[in-house]
C-alpha cells in the first residue's frame, strides 16, 4: 500500500519508522512518503495560510498551495484522499478495514482553522475524498490523527501482525466482536500478589475459554460502553448471551 502524507510538520511522522509500521515499511508492505506542504508555497515566507473570509479567529490554509501539492503528489493517479478534521465522519474499525483495502491513500493534514473548503470540493470531482475525525475533541492539527489512522490501518495489512488472528479478536472487529470491546487478558505467573488468573483460562478447555471471553467482552461493553451495548443487535446474541 502506498501512503502519501502532506503536512507542514513532516517531523511529526518519525514514529512511522518504528515498531509494526516501521517493519512493514522495511519489508515493502507499506510505502510511506511524507511531503512538506511549504515546498509548494512560492513567496519568501513560504506562506500556507491567510485570514478567514467572513472574519473570526485563526487562519485558514490557502487553496493554491494545497492544489499544487496535491496535483504534484497524485499526478495522474487516483489515491483515496483523507482529510483529518474534527468535523469529519468518525474513524471506526470498520473504516480502518475499508481503507486497508485501498492501494493508495493520500492524507492532507490541515492546521489552524482548517483547509479552504474549495480544495475538498475540487478534488472530490476526481478523487474519492473523505473528511475524517478520530474523536470528539479538537487537536492542534491533523498530524496526530493521521498517525492514529495509519497505525490502525497498517496493522490490518496482510503480514503486518505476527498473528493474523489478533485482528479478528480485536475490539470492534467485524464478526463476533462487532460493537463489543475485548475483555481482560492475563499472562504468567498464575498468582501475582495473591491475585489469581481466572481458573477457566488454565483449564485447557477451548470451548469454555471462548465462552468466558465472550461473557467478559459483553460485561465490559455494558460497563464501559453502554451506548454500544444498547445498540447490540439481538440477532448477533446467542442464547447464552441473552442470560447476561
Ligand atoms: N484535527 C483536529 N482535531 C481532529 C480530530 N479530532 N480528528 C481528526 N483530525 C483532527
Amino acid at each position: 500500500m502506498r501512503l502519501d502524507i502532506i503536512s507542514i510538520f513532516p517531523e511529526y511522522f518519525g514514529p512511522l519508522d518504528v515498531s509494526l509500521i516501521g517493519k512493514a515499511r522495511e519489508r515493502g508492505t507499506l510505502d510511506v512518503r511524507v511531503h512538506q506542504l511549504r515546498d509548494w508555497a512560492h513567496d519568501v515566507h513560504k506562506t500556507v495560510d491567510d485570514t478567514p473570509y467572513g472574519g473570526g479567529p485563526g487562519m485558514v490554509m490557502k487553496p493554491e498551495v494545497w492544489g499544487e501539492a496535491i496535483d504534484a503528489v497524485a499526478g495522474d493517479g487516483a489515491p483515496r484522499m483523507i482529510v483529518p478534521t474534527p468535523s469529519g465522519r468518525p474513524f471506526t474499525q470498520e473504516l480502518a478495514q475499508e481503507l486497508a483495502g485501498e492501494p493508495w491513500l493520500l492524507f492532507a493534514c490541515g492546521r489552524y482553522e482548517g483547509i479552504d473548503s474549495r480544495v475538498m470540493d475540487e478534488y472530490a470531482t476526481r478523487l474519492r475524498v473523505d473528511e475524517v475525525s478520530i474523536g470528539d475533541y479538537v487537536l492542534a492539527g491533523g498530524e496526530v490523527a493521521v498517525l492514529v489512522m495509519v497505525e490502525a490501518i497498517g496493522r490490518l495489512l496482510p503480514g503486518v501482525l505476527g498473528n493474523a488472528q489478533s485482528a479478528v479478536d480485536d475490539s470492534f472487529a467485524p464478526g463476533s466482536m462487532r460493537n463489543l470491546v475485548e475483555g481482560p487478558v492475563y499472562t504468567k505467573p498464575p498468582v501475582w500478589r495473591g491475585r489469581e488468573v481466572p481458573p477457566v483460562l488454565l483449564s485447557g478447555h477451548h470451548g469454555k475459554v471462548a465462552r468466558w471471553r465472550r461473557d467478559e467482552a459483553l460485561r465490559r461493553t455494558v460497563r464501559n460502553r453502554p451506548e454500544l451495548a444498547a445498540a447490540l443487535d439481538p440477532e448477533t446474541l446467542d442464547k447464552h448471551d441473552r442470560k447476561l
